[in-house]
């Protein structure tokens, strides 16, 4: 996705949209604001000028530029969205009438369009709107269903916008290629947990944010996805069949019982390499003397699985503090990998806990790619673009 035209009509939604045109920006589109008469008085203009960069659109025709405003717009625009939609636009749109430069772009548009409509409750469920809404759906526009909510108008009912995040992500999902269809996938995310006693354990300060970005990706892109996780806080991108554990011990059963099926593992998880000798069935007490643990290697899932690798795409990550290009080939030979992603912990906004991810990336031939500063989102596309060439 990289450009989109953002329609802003007459609701007290509108203010929602800020954020919307904020997190577009921030995955790095480029958004395109057109606002109607009425949505300026919601919001100031400046607040999305600010925001994107751009001047924000309102009339047809300025004096000024020598193009066609509408027709300028709307070429190369990869989705047009219009949030908030009020009945009057809806109405509008419906009918086919371009009173004002929003609704002439929406019939001068060939790509997907994406409406948020957003009004009283009353008004979103008379026969008229729902109507008009039909007549949108038939031919091909998504509507996005407003939530249940207390109002701006102090009701209760249908009529609010959809969160930006909602919206970014249908619109995202709407707009992603989908190269991964018919393959099966099975990513790990997460640390491990090795329990010392039942309170206690061994881990690290992994949150899972690598690993479900890229099992998000892949089921964006149209794959079938089995995430086996370690414990955080994330919850599981829609459509992906989450699995949960909590040791490495656990992990490496779960992989053995879905691999057989996939075509591509992607092994994201930072697994504890040792856990306590034995396990404490009560919690160990204090004494006064030191306490030494006793600790036994856990099985390397990755290197076990290379071993029985077949027609099977293997992806690891490396995790390292010194010499990471090394040590990530001696890894990528030794567990047999396609790809090895390389995560140096030494570098700035890389690593466990943060949202962005500094990578390389190190293929069979050897060859080191060292991609910029990423959101770990646009990480885990970049690492797929690198996948699909492989399946
Ligand atoms: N891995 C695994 N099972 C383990 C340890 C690691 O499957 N018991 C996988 C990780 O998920 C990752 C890759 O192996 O994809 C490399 O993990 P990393 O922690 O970087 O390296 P290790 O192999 O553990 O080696 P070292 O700790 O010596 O760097």
């Amino acid at each position: 996705m990289q450009k989109i035209v953002l329609g802003v009509t007459g609701g007290i939604a509108a203010y929602k949209t800020a954020e919307l045109a904020r997190i577009f920006i921030r995955s790095g589109v480029e958004v395109q604001v057109v606002m109607t008469e009425a949505a300026s008085r919601f919001v100031n203009p400046l607040t999305f000028t600010t925001l994107t960069g751009n001047p924000v659109h309102f009339q047809m025709y300025d004096g000024q530029s020598t193009g066609i405003r509408h027709i300028d717009l709307s070429e190369g625009a990869d989705a047009m969205i219009i949030a908030p939609a009020t009945a009057n636009t809806i109405a509008k749109m419906a009918t086919g009438l371009a009173d004002n430069l929003l609704t002439t772009l929406f019939l001068a548009t060939l790509c997907p369009v994406i409406i948020a409509p957003s009004m009283n409750v009353k008004m979103f469920e008379h026969k008229t709107v729902q109507n008009n809404l039909q007549v949108l759906r038939s031919r091909g526009c998504h509507i996005l269903e407003p939530n249940a909510g207390e109002l701006a108008c102090g009701e209760y009912g249908r009529g609010r916008m959809p969160e930006p995040q909602e919206i970014f992500d249908f619109t995202r999902l709407l707009l992603t290629p989908k190269d991964f269809a018919g393959i099966k996938a099975l990513v790990t995310a997460g640390p491990t947990r090795e329990h010392l006693d039942p309170v206690r354990y061994i881990s690290n300060p992994s949150t899972g944010l690598m690993g479900y970005a890229l099992a998000r990706a892949l089921s964006e892109r149209g794959a079938e996805v089995v995430l086996i996780s370690g414990p955080t806080h994330l919850t599981s991108p829609p459509g992906v069949k989450k699995v949960a554990i909590t040791s490495a011990d656990e992990m490496y059963e779960e992989v053995f019982k879905y691999y057989n099926d996939c075509r591509l593992i992607i092994k994201a998880a930072a697994v504890s390499d040792f856990r306590p000798l034995s396990e404490a069935e009560q919690k160990v007490k204090k004494h006064d003397a030191s306490l030494s643990l006793e600790l036994a290697a856990n099985r390397d899932i990755l290197k076990d699985l290379g071993q029985n690798k077949d027609n099977r795409i293997l992806i690891g990550f490396a995790a390292e503090t010194e010499n990471a290009t090394e040590n990530a080939r001696d890894k990528l030979i030794k567990k047999n990998l396609d790809l090895i992603v390389i995560n140096d912990l030494t570098e700035p906004g890389a690593g466990f806990a943060v949202t962005t991810n500094r990578v390389s990336i190190i293929g069979r031939e050897g060859a080191v790619e060292r991609l910029p500063l990423m959101e770990k989102e646009t990480v885990a596309h970049e690492i797929l673009n690198r996948v699909v060439l492989l399946l």
